[in-house]
């Protein structure tokens, strides 16, 4: 793995934004180059039976960065986001075709054990989805699985502070976890899920339920946990890719000739370059609300 630069400062907000009052004000993340990314991307097309839901996706995704994926619905982004932890495996008519290599190696080789790759790449849901445990045995339940042998209330407690929930639960962690406001039910999740150390997290609209005071709780323990993980977000809040993310990727669905629609990859690059100054009209036109 690649030595991980130090984080550079915001850059300031572009100075002409396109699309007038609806583009957030906000400093941008810079992004660190792409040298040792930690997926590589090419070719990628997703199928359900005969239908080609994603065709030809290319990017690379940073190493401890935050890559937002935005588009209008049903063009992809779920379907491209479960690649990276071979969710899609679990979809029996679902076929995955292209490269996906992490850490240079291929993600879909023979060799690879999908579980494992379900605990290095974890992933997070758009509607929180804690088991209907304590809050205490939602985060053991992993380590304890994968046969943990320290000590697991230090890892509850150290585990539940890194996801900026500890204040708010430890006296109660033997209650049950589906007593917690929905807001502090994701924080559980993302806590359930960095419990197990996995490399990457993976998020499917983690804050659509959410009220915006618990959005901004998950966007700020997003921008910390970007220190330690890599991070792929899929939403649909336009400020939210802007204020969180380094890269952002805009989908968008074609129709072919026989009035079939395929995800495609319009434009991928840094988040102030996408909301600044994007190279492709579809994209301007979707970030600043024209379609979508
Ligand atoms: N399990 C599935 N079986 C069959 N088709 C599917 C399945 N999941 C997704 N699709 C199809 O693949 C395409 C992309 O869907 P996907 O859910 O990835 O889009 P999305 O961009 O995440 O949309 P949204 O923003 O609404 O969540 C759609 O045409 C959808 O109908
Ligand atoms: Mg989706």
């Amino acid at each position: 793995m690649s030595p991980t630069p130090s984080l550079e400062p915001d850059m300031p907000p572009p100075s002409d934004p396109p699309g007038g009052t609806r583009t957030p004000q906000v400093s941008y993340r810079q992004a660190r180059p792409l040298a040792g990314a930690v997926f590589e991307v090419g070719g990628l097309s997703v199928f359900y039976g005969d239908h080609e839901a994603v065709r030809d996706v290319n990017l690379s995704i940073g190493h401890r960065q935050i890559t937002a994926m935005i588009g209008p619905s049903g063009c992809g982004k779920s379907t491209v986001l479960r690649c990276f932890n071979r969710m899609n495996d679990l979809i029996p008519h679902a076929r995955v075709a292209g490269k996906i290599h992490y850490h240079s190696e291929d993600l879909y080789g023979r060799e690879v054990d999908p579980i494992e790759v379900r605990r290095r790449i974890g992933m997070v849901f758009q509607k929180p989805n804690p088991f209907p445990k304590s809050i205490y045995d939602n985060i053991a339940y992993g380590p304890r699985v994968g046969g943990f042998k320290g000590n697991l209330d230090d890892l509850v407690e150290e585990t539940l502070t890194h996801a900026a929930l500890w204040d708010e639960v430890k006296d109660k962690l033997k209650t049950s976890a589906l007593a917690l406001s929905g807001g502090q039910q994701q924080r559980l999740c993302i806590a359930r899920t960095i419990a197990v150390q996995p490399e990457v997290i993976l998020m499917d609209e983690p804050c659509s339920a959410l009220d915006p005071i618990a959005t901004a709780k998950i966007e700020d323990l997003m921008e910390k946990l970007a220190e330690e993980f890599t991070i792929i977000v899929v939403t649909h809040n336009m400020q939210q890719a802007a204020r969180v993310s380094h890269r952002t990727a805009f989908f968008t669905a074609d129709v072919d000739d026989k009035g079939e629609r395929h995800g495609r990859l319009i434009e991928y690059d840094e988040t102030s370059r996408i909301f600044s100054n994007p190279s492709d009209n579809r994209t301007e036109d979707y970030i600043s609300g024209r379609f979508g």
